[in-house]
């Protein structure tokens, strides 16, 4: 039994050693589109000849006190800087000018000086990190997408909600598409469940490693509220942050205006609706951005955003106010479909009375129609079951 577990050991020890070249001597994670430096330190003993290797490649080369570049491999042309300067404190690190997604693999850098060969292996990593999450409802929420883009390697996109749905209820169609450069594109849609403002639906964007997540929220509702009195426009978000700003705006007619923004550092209120709006700052801190709306009834979309580090979260208020009170900006609009729905009903009435007296003019003067007769069977049923004055009145 040990005997087997040793040969099982020296075997896996064999081919270890036969797939890995060389313990690497450090890792580097390289930003799309940006420099990275790759670390080579060395003795220094003078006249160094440094040669810096992707795989097999030569990428860079340095001899007597100058770069050697005749053989350098055609992709890493003029991206590739050695400081001579820091040759002579023991420095051969490789400056790589905008780094891309080809970049990533495994480096060697080879010194040969009076004191022998050394030499350093590097494996790089390439990375386009999470910029921005973008989360949006669509077709009347129905739906809910959540989306990024130019990202490497491809993120893990995750969907919750707040109150937790059932499980198994969230299914979200993810796709993740490559553009040109090989930067991932991703984009999730999860149908609503249950009715408008259910749920605060979550999206979560984790990048492959590890070293960023991002969240972003949404959550909609729909208030009809009667006039005159104070209304507390709700905007609770699911988390807890720290640094944020919160802003609301007001949206109608697909114009929007800022009315309020709070800022949680130095707690500063900036209200553009002066004493119609107010906020509760402690209630803020705790990620409840309520917005307190007085005597002011302006039917629309009320968002409340709180934006922080890597972390969105919005909610859409629609209100709506039913109230015969005008005099405000928004009254007059339900004025106005006050008086359309009264002159509507006119209408109607008119119309009513005419088609009334018509109709009692055809019974009188012409020969019954079918319709008729069946209209005049209705109202002999009716005779048996009311009173006499009843009919009279009807007919
Ligand atoms: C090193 O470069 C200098 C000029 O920079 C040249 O005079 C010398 O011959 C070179 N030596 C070798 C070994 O290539
Ligand atoms: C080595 O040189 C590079 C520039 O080529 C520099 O950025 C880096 O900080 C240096 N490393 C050390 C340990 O001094
Ligand atoms: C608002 O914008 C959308 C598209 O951006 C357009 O279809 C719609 O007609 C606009 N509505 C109003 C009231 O302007
Ligand atoms: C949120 O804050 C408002 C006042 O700003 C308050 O009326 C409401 O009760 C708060 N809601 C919760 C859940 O704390």
């Amino acid at each position: 039994m040990a005997a087997a577990n040793i040969e099982v050991c020296s075997l896996i020890w064999i081919i270890s050693m036969a797939v890995c070249e060389k313990i690497p001597d450090a890792y580097v994670t390289c930003i799309v589109s940006k420099d990275c430096i790759l670390p080579c330190p060395f003795k220094p003993a003078g006249s160094e000849v440094i040669q810096w290797y992707r795989d097999k490649t030569l990428i860079h080369g340095f001899n007597n006190g100058s770069d050697m570049l005749d053989q350098q491999d055609e992709h890493y042309r003029g991206r590739t800087f050695l400081c001579p300067e820091q040759l002579a404190l023991g420095n051969a690190s490789l400056l790589l000018r905008n780094s891309g997604i080809e970049d990533k693999g495994r480096y060697r850098c080879s010194v040969h000086s009076a004191l022998g060969d050394q030499e350093s292996a590097i494996i790089a990593k390439v990375e386009a990190p999470i910029q921005t999450i973008y989360i949006a409802s669509s077709s009347g929420f129905k739906e809910v997408t959540c989306s990024s883009k130019d990202i490497y390697p491809a993120p893990q996109l995750l969907w919750s909600t707040a109150p937790s749905a059932p499980f198994g209820a969230l299914k979200p169609t993810t796709r993740k598409t490559a553009n040109a450069q090989g930067l991932y594109a991703v984009e999730s849609m999860q149908k609503r469940l249950g009715k408008l403002s259910d749920f605060t639906y979550v999206c979560t964007l984790h990048s492959y490693y590890g070293t960023q997540t991002w969240t972003a929220s949404l959550r909609e509702r729909e208030i009809f509220c009667a006039s005159g009195k104070e209304l507390a426009i709700p905007c609770l978000i699911p988390m807890k942050l720290q640094i944020f700003t919160l802003t609301w705006t007001f949206t109608r007619a697909n114009k929007s205006e800022v009315i309020l923004t709070f800022h949680s550092v130095n707690q500063e209120i900036s209200n553009r609706w002066q004493n119609h709006t107010r906020v509760d700052p402690d209630q803020v801190l705790t990620g409840n951005g309520s917005l307190w709306l007085q005597s002011l009834e302006n039917s629309g979309t009320y968002t409340c955003e709180f934006s922080a580090f890597q972390s969105h979260h919005i909610v859409h208020n629609h209100v709506g106010f039913t109230g015969v009170k005008a005099a405000t900006e928004g009254g007059n609009q339900s004025k106005l479909w006050i008086i359309a729905v009264v002159i509507g009903a006119m209408a109607l009435f008119i119309t009513g009375m005419f088609v009334c007296s018509k109709q009692r003019d055809n019974r009188t003067q012409l020969s019954r129609t079918t319709e008729d007769a069946l209209e005049i069977q209705h109202m002999r049923t009716d005779e048996r079951e009311k009173k006499p004055q009843a009919n009279q009145q009807l007919l």
